[in-house]
């Protein structure tokens, strides 16, 4: 089955709570907090207080998504703060250290992760598969939620699929961004097995629904 990640970035922050309540009911099965830097993207989020209080008030599985810039340096402070996948940007540090904060995130007893821009190819994300319990395709530019679907991404996504079931590798295959009714029937066919939606969960009427279209 399909597995959805509802992100917090299109919540009302001001009753976080309330929405996370939401998205427990809804069934879903991650919680997708987005974590920007305001230099790796042009917006600024939230950080490692927030990514706390979140862990407080929800046992869901805490799926960190970080925009960050050389994010080497917060993976520690991210695990300790209550993450349960912690997904790092290829393009945000040289390969010798995403590599290295791959490892320190699965030290610290967290599923490691890596994400890739829509310009970054898949030949470039494949050698860190083998690292990596999941592996995030943005079918948006990260920065911002409501952004419409990119479906030129699903062969992207289709290469990587193939490559990780070619190499019987542990690892899933999330997309991000513009995903909602329409768009995740391409994103299933292509091979995503974890969809990310923010405005199009928060803006549907009913969630338990919403996700139930998107799990089946
Ligand atoms: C964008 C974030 C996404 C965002 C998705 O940079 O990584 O997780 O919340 O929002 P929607 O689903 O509205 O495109
Ligand atoms: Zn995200």
């Amino acid at each position: 089955m399909t597995k959805v990640s509802p992100s917090i970035l299109s919540a009302d922050f001001a009753n976080l709570e309330r929405d996370l309540n939401l998205i427990r009911q809804s069934g879903a099965d991650y919680v997708h907090v987005d974590v920007m830097d305001g230099l790796f993207v042009p917006n600024i989020s939230i950080g490692v207080p927030v990514v706390q209080a979140v862990r407080r008030v929800t046992d869901m599985p805490l799926d960190v998504h970080l925009m960050i810039d050389r994010p080497i340096r917060y993976v520690e402070a991210f695990c300790k703060a209550g993450a349960d996948i912690l997904t790092v940007h290829l393009e945000a540090d040289t390969p010798e250290n995403t590599r290295q904060a791959l490892l320190n995130i699965r030290a610290m007893g967290v599923r490691p992760a890596i994400c890739i821009k829509p310009r970054t190819p898949a030949e470039a994300v494949l050698p860190f598969l083998e690292l990596c319990s999941l592996c995030l395709v943005m079918t948006v530019e990260p920065g911002f939620g409501g952004q419409k679907f990119m479906a030129d991404m699903m062969p992207k996504v289709r290469t990587i699929r193939q490559y990780i079931e070619d190499n019987h590798l542990d690892c899933e295959l999330e997309v991000d961004g513009g995903v909602g009714v329409e768009t995740a029937p391409i994103c299933k066919e292509s091979g995503a097995n974890v969809l990310v939606a923010g405005s199009a969960f928060f803006k549907s009427a009913d969630k338990s629904n919403f996700v139930a279209e998107l799990q089946a």
